[in-house]
């Protein structure tokens, strides 16, 4: 099968630190098919052997055993190219037409890795230049719009050019190896599901934690924030995939379906909700691995009174048959104190203690996403050895852990999540990718706190790096009786 893939945005931030590493794996394993051509847009004046010399000196950022050998980057060049671009003239999107119909591809991938504001008038050219044929599909990279009203634009004025089937909505964090194995879990295994219920479940808790700053996207991130840049879709989608009921089959839309009801049952916000269950901080400066690191305040492209917010925790509720009344909590942030995403689902404690030991502890399953991919599950057994008597043995119980890390038992070279979803878009396969109404939904259950927030002259509570962030957050779920997995 032969492609042409076309990256609007070939010379951004995401092509050099996410696209071009997850295009060169795929090479590298030989699962990229081998008749395909990358055509890098971009508006700097570049030849083909400029941008690929460009692309070859950012693989010096990329983990040491994903960086190519010179052998290894000289053969996966061959299918790079360059095309400059003033995005807004009708006339380049012509001389791309032109160079597309020069060896007619089985696909057409444009990946519009661009500003959002941009998405609509890349895809009405291509319309215009008649490059919206049966045989493209489109890519949309996150956050698809700033509200829920962009976002309903965009995605009215992409769905009038391309069909729905040919639009692919991604979120990297779907295509995460942990991920995968959240879906294995619940829906290969027959073990848990009597348990995944309110009966069983006292809280969930979705972390997403960055040590990282905003690195050198200050300008953009001023006006994007936690929310939009991680709950709304990154966090919301993990939410949908321990919350959603299973689907009846592997199918994209059916997958969707569940995860789009989820989204509808989320409990509605109200003025005492907004302003009690949802916290939002910035952080100050702080110390990161032993290093100073400055205050978002004082980052590159940043306002100096800015009331963005880098952290967000909040409470929130899946109102139908299986989850009601059980507290879900989420929470993300940057400069936070490790890299360190999990969903740590905490089992309620047995109706009876007979043992000494055993109030207040219970069962947990921590789905570990990164740094490390892997389950652990959290049991209680008799860890007493034989010379402490039968009677305090008897008596006391010590926390356990069954612990599988899907790193060491399928090897480290497992595929990375940008480098399953493009290999996906080029076989034409949606399940990993969002609809518009999910988004349309979590957009809708998003805008009231940005609304609240809109009118809180009060701004972020500030946090030093390296924490876990403000604490009221750990206030927030005190009041429920609960406290965060790593406090516990
Ligand atoms: C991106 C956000 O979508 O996800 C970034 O825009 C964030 O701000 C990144 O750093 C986190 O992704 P990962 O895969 O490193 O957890």
């Amino acid at each position: 099968m032969s492609f042409d893939l076309v990256l609007f945005g070939g010379t951004g931030d995401l092509a050099w630190r996410k696209l071009m590493p997850a295009l060169f794996q795929a090479f590298r394993h030989g699962t990229l098919p081998a008749d395909g051509r990358i055509i890098g847009v971009g508006r700097e004046d570049l030849s083909d052997a400029q941008y690929r010399a460009q692309i070859c000196a950012k693989f010096v950022n990329v983990e040491l055993d994903k960086r190519p050998s010179v052998e290894e980057f000289n053969s996966f060049a061959a299918l790079l190219e360059y095309v400059r671009m003033d995005l807004s003239k009708p006339d380049d999107y012509a001389t791309l037409a032109e160079s597309l119909s020069l060896r007619h591809a089985d696909t057409v991938v444009m990946y519009v890795a661009t500003a959002p504001s941009l998405f609509t008038t890349v895809c009405e050219q291509l319309a215009v230049a008649g490059l919206n044929t049966p045989n493209t599909r489109v890519v949309l990279e996150k956050p698809l719009g700033h509200d829920l009203e962009s976002n309903r634009a965009i995605n009215e004025t992409v769905r009038k050019i391309f069909g729905e089937n040919q639009i692919f909505r991604i979120d990297h964090y779907l295509g995460k190896p942990a991920v995968q194995n959240l879906f294995a879990l619940r829906f290969g295994n027959a073990l848990f599901e009597p348990l995944w219920r309110r009966e069983h479940i006292a809280n969930i808790q979705i972390t997403i934690a960055e040590d990282l700053g905003v690195e050198k996207r200050g300008a953009f991130y001023e006006t994007t924030g936690a929310m939009r840049d991680m709950v709304q879709n990154h966090a919301l989608q993990l939410l949908c995939a321990i919350g959603m009921e299973p689907p009846i089959n592997s199918h994209a839309d059916a997958i969707r379906d569940e995860k789009l009801k989820v989204l509808r049952s989320l409990k509605p916000w109200t003025a005492e909700s907004l302003s009690q269950d949802v916290i939002r901080g910035q952080y100050s400066a702080g110390t990161i691995n032993g290093t100073p690191v400055a205050a978002y305040r004082e980052e590159a492209g940043v306002d100096p009174e800015s009331h963005t917010e880098t952290f967000v925790a909040l409470r929130t509720e899946i109102s139908n048959w299986r989850w009601a009344g059980v507290p879900f909590y989420i929470r993300t942030g940057k400069r936070l104190a490790g890299r360190d995403a999990r969903i740590v689902v905490n089992f309620r404690p047995t109706p009876h203690a007979i043992f000494n030991s055993q109030i207040g502890m219970a069962n947990r399953l921590v789905i570990n996403l990164q740094p490390k991919d892997g389950l652990e599950l959290h049991l209680l057994a008799q860890g007493q050895n034989n010379r402490q008597g039968a009677q305090t043995a008897s008596q006391t119980l010590a926390p356990v852990q069954l612990d599988l890390d899907f790193d060491k038992r399928f090897g480290l070279e497992r595929v990375g999540a940008y480098e399953r979803l493009l290999l996906d878009v080029i076989d034409g396969r949606l399940n990993l990718f969002v609809r518009s109404d999910e988004q349309f939904e979590a957009w809708r259950w998003v805008e009231p706190i940005l609304e609240h927030w809109k009118n809180d002259m009060q701004g972020p509570r500030l946090y030093a790096a390296g924490t876990w962030g403000p604490s009221a957050s750990s206030a927030m779920i005190a009041r429920d009786g609960f406290c965060w997995a790593e406090e516990s």
